[in-house]
């Protein structure tokens, strides 16, 4: 893992930032609260969620994604959408994006930005077959659902791999 900072940072992103990246953060957030006590790193990490586009800057999570997410515990109605910056670059450790046109995009703004830490896919800690987190916002309830099984499960795998490398 290449440079980095005490506390850990992560920016979790999608497209619009209502619907994947803002359950992301907050599944991220609780399961590290849940395994607190499995590293030193976990205690003060810094959680956030962008999108690559504007459309929905300033708006609540998609309303889907804040019911499946309650149906699960997890409270996302304080999170609010804003787009990546280029100042991300320089304040995050790790980079990660919920699918490979999202990563396109951040793997072009990183270039530019000297970006120095690890720019991947959230899914590349997770034991699924699957690689991107299927964007939900044109489908059904159960695309929500089945976003909260995939980034539950990166989540761990991601924890896993921190206590693995950082402590
Ligand atoms: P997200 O989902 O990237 O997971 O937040 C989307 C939300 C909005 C749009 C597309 C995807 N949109 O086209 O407005």
């Amino acid at each position: 893992m290449k440079s980095v900072k005490s506390p850990l940072s992560v920016l979790f992103v999608c497209l619009g930032n209502i619907c994947r990246s803002p359950t992301a953060e907050a599944v991220f957030r609780q399961i590290i609260v849940n395994r607190m006590n499995e590293g030193s790193m976990l205690r003060d990490m810094i959680i956030d969620s962008a999108g690559t586009g504007a459309w929905h800057i300033g708006s609540q999570p998609d309303s889907r994604a804040i019911a499946a997410g309650r149906t699960r515990g997890y409270d996302l109605s304080s999170l609010r959408a804003r787009q990546v910056s280029n100042q991300d670059f320089s304040q995050f450790d790790f980079i990660l994006a919920m699918d490979n046109d999202n990563l396109r995009n951040l793997r072009n703004l990183s270039s530019l930005n000297n970006f120095r830490g690890h720019l991947g896919l959230f899914l590349d800690f997770s034991p699924s077959s699957e690689t991107e987190v299927p964007d939900p916002y044109y489908g059904g309830s159960e695309g929500f659902d089945h976003v909260l099984d995939l980034i539950e499960s990166a989540s761990h795998g991601f924890i896993d791999y921190l206590i693995k490398t950082c402590d």
